[in-house]
């Protein structure tokens, strides 16, 4: 019966239609590696098109430009170096536009994309939203193998499909890198705990923990020799202990302060900076100025950060730069916190200094660098000898909220 066999015709060609998409719905659902779903997009279209050549091509961060991510019949060359400006060529065209070009006859490609003799050439947006985000291209050569309207409508419908699928792969992989730069981050955060411990618990037995030790025999020695009536010999004694305690007081304020300055929950941070050069100007008789100003809050972590980096860069001077004058100047610029501390000493060479930092087991600077990274930041360290050494931190800031108050970066005086 006529009827019947037109009928199963039609359901064979619906069926062929809907195949190649069922494809790419798998594909959709199982393959969310960006590379190989690109590789597996283009297979299916050269399959299903009977295309000679098909090239895959995405825009790139600005929107401005179209490169291949994936080919096939295309010489490797091409594929590796061919772009498109969106609005020119074809594939241009279709990414401004949005709307697919079927061509047939004689097809020119001054842009390299596709080369050799084409006579057939069809380019639909790959877009998600309305927005595109590429464009599949595929061409043919022979005189007698054109691309038909049903081609392109089964194109547009693949390229659809493709591009929810390109979005997916894109999103997995930008939360696997981000889940990776947490785990990165973490295990840096808890390597610098145990660092921080370590340090503290030296500190704390190669000074107070012995010097107790010591103020202890000195209290023994007294008590002893009061029993012995020498009562001058224990005086001296006593004195001894008396004195070794203070200092272990003073040192122990200092371990505690370091650990974290209550200036800066009581004051904030340019109030603690302040009283942080205040003592460096007391220990060192150098000029210590602080310019700028905080024009908008920072966080709490921002803030510890700045503090930190402040009091190593003056460790730094008070240590080894002999400078007779440093300058800090702090302010926002362009969404971002920028500290820069400025000696006049002696100077160093930063390369040979970062290397051997680790072998070493001198950490100031590669603990500062650390610090600055963990913000997504950055620490330029410049030096040389006529012109000393000039620290810079800079880290980005979210100038969200109502805590913006400007940006004008330098405000305020002199410290
Ligand atoms: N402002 C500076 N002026 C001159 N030399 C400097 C300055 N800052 C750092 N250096 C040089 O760089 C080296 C490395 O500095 P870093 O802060 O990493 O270690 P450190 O101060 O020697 O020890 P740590 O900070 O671990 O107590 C220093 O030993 C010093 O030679
Ligand atoms: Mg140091």
């Amino acid at each position: 019966m006529p009827g019947e066999r037109r009928l199963t015709v039609d359901e064979d060609l619906r069926l062929k239609m809907l195949m190649p998409l069922f494809e790419l719905s798998n594909a959709l659902m199982s393959e969310v590696n960006l590379e190989r779903l690109l590789a597996l997009v283009v297979e299916i279209v050269s399959h299903e098109t009977r295309a000679d050549r098909v090239s895959l091509m995405l825009l790139d961060k600005s929107g401005q430009e179209l490169a291949i991510k994936a080919a096939v019949g295309l010489p490797s060359d091409v594929v590796r170096t061919a772009m498109e400006k969106v609005g020119r060529g074809i594939a241009g065209s279709v990414a401004k536009s949005g709307k697919p070009i079927l061509l047939n006859g004689e097809v020119e490609h001054k842009d390299r994309v596709v080369s050799g003799r084409t006579s057939s050439a069809l380019c639909v947006p790959l877009a998600v939203g309305g927005r595109v985000i590429g464009v599949l291209n595929s061409s043919k050569t022979g005189e007698e193998n054109r691309f038909t309207q049903s081609d392109l409508q089964l194109l547009s419908i693949l390229a659809g499909q493709a591009a929810i699928a390109i979005e997916n792969a894109r999103l997995f992989q930008s939360v696997e890198i981000q889940q990776a730069r947490l785990e990165e981050l973490l295990r840096e955060l808890l390597k610098a705990q145990e660092e921080e411990r370590e340090r503290i618990s030296a500190e704390i037995h190669d000074s107070v923990a012995q010097w107790m030790v010591s103020a202890s025999y000195h209290a023994q020695s007294s008590s002893a020799l009061i029993l012995e009536s020498k009562l001058d010999e224990a005086a001296d004694e006593l004195e001894q202990a008396t004195r070794i305690i203070g200092q272990s007081i003073r040192e122990l304020r200092r371990i505690v302060t370091d650990l974290y300055p209550p200036a800066l929950t009581e004051l904030g941070l340019q109030e603690a900076l302040r009283q942080n050069i205040e003592c460096f100007r007391k220990e060192t008789g150098a000029q210590c100025r602080l310019r700028g100003g905080l024009t908008q809050d920072l966080s709490p972590v921002h803030q510890i950060v700045v503090y930190r980096v402040v009091q190593e860069a003056l460790n730094n001077v008070r240590k080894h730069a002999r400078a007779s004058e440093v300058d800090i100047n702090i302010g926002f610029q362009r969404g971002r916190f920028r500290v820069e501390i400025r000696d006049d000493g002696q100077g160093f060479k930063v390369r040979s200094a970062l290397e051997a930092g680790l072998s070493e087991g001198r950490m100031g600077l590669l603990t500062m660098k650390g610090r600055a990274e963990m913000l997504g930041g950055s620490l330029n360290i410049e030096s040389s000898e006529k012109a000393g050494t000039r620290v810079t931190l800079t880290i980005p800031v979210s100038l969200a909220g109502s805590a913006r108050r400007g940006e004008s970066g330098v405000r305020g005086g002199v410290a």
